[in-house]
């Protein structure tokens, strides 16, 4: 994999956003797969200013999610369609028509996701996936151990997981939901470019494992690995412990071509 070391998040924001509208640039249909949680928000803010000055057209693109809260109604302000809605759709005028995502308020949940599935197939399939990842090593809200194979499907947090969260749930735990729909490892591995953006040094430890551990499900972020165009972008902090770093300072800078990531 691609691990391209920024100085901080706003220069990660910044490369990814580039990566984003030159894919826009070529492909403006593109479907974008975008992440929640607060490391992808340079992103999406650097990506809104290029709209605003006219430098790439969204017009056209699509937008899908990776993973959803069970149970809490589409309109809760913190289900991940609304917060893409207001973080992601709004900024970048693409309207809801061109946004696809699993149900999360499903009687048959089960159903719902074998249907995102298809759906995304059906679409072309992600051009470019945005990702996260969680301190203890999970993209999406696949948790450690889940199947490198994994399709969408509904997973339970681990504690871990509602006690990062809560924050985005007036700091009370008991109000986030025990149970999520998340693309599966393996969907995500279908994409055609993943993206990885981690920044601050409580990521530092999962960054490590998933660039220099082992594949293994205990880091599900691991399986980038696997991919044949995966890019990791951390900024100095995030990178700290990672034993290859003045390596992946080189190869970056020493690009044969230089196209961003
Ligand atoms: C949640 C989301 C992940 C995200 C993770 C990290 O668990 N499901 O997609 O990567 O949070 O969030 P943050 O970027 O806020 O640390």
């Amino acid at each position: 994999m691609e691990v391209v070391i920024v100085p901080d998040a706003a220069a990660g924001g910044e490369l990814i956003a580039e990566a984003m509208a030159q894919l826009l640039r070529r492909k403006p249909d593109a479907l974008l797969g975008v992440a929640t949680g607060s490391t992808p928000l340079p992103i999406y803010q650097a990506l809104t200013a290029k709209v605003r000055a006219g430098a790439v057209d969204t017009s056209r693109a699509r937008i899908a999610q990776l993973d959803e809260y069970v149970g809490l109604p589409a309109e809760h302000p913190e289900s991940y369609r609304s917060v893409l809605r207001r973080e992601v759709l709004e900024p970048l005028g693409i309207g809801i028509d061109a946004f696809l995502g699993p149900d999360g308020a499903a009687e048959d949940v089960r159903a719902a996701c074998q249907a995102y599935d298809a759906e995304l197939a059906r679409a072309g399939g992600v051009d470019l996936q945005l990702l996260g990842i969680g301190t203890d090593g999970h993209i999406g809200f696949n948790e450690p151990c889940s199947s490198l194979a994994s399709r969408t499907r509904i997973k339970t947090l681990t504690e871990q997981t509602r006690v990062d969260n809560a924050r985005f749930f007036d700091g009370d735990i008991a109000q986030v939901p025990h149970h999520v729909i998340t693309q599966g490892i393996g969907t995500i591995l279908e994409a055609r470019h993943l993206v990885l953006l981690a920044t601050g040094e409580g990521k530092a430890d999962a960054v490590a494992a998933t660039v220099e551990g082992p594949v293994a499900a205990v880091c599900p972020a691991s399986a980038l690995q696997l991919h044949p165009h995966a890019t990791v972008v951390v900024d100095e902090a995030a990178a700290s412990k990672l034993k290859h770093a003045d390596y992946f300072r080189y190869t970056f800078v020493n690009k044969p071509e230089w196209q961003g990531i």
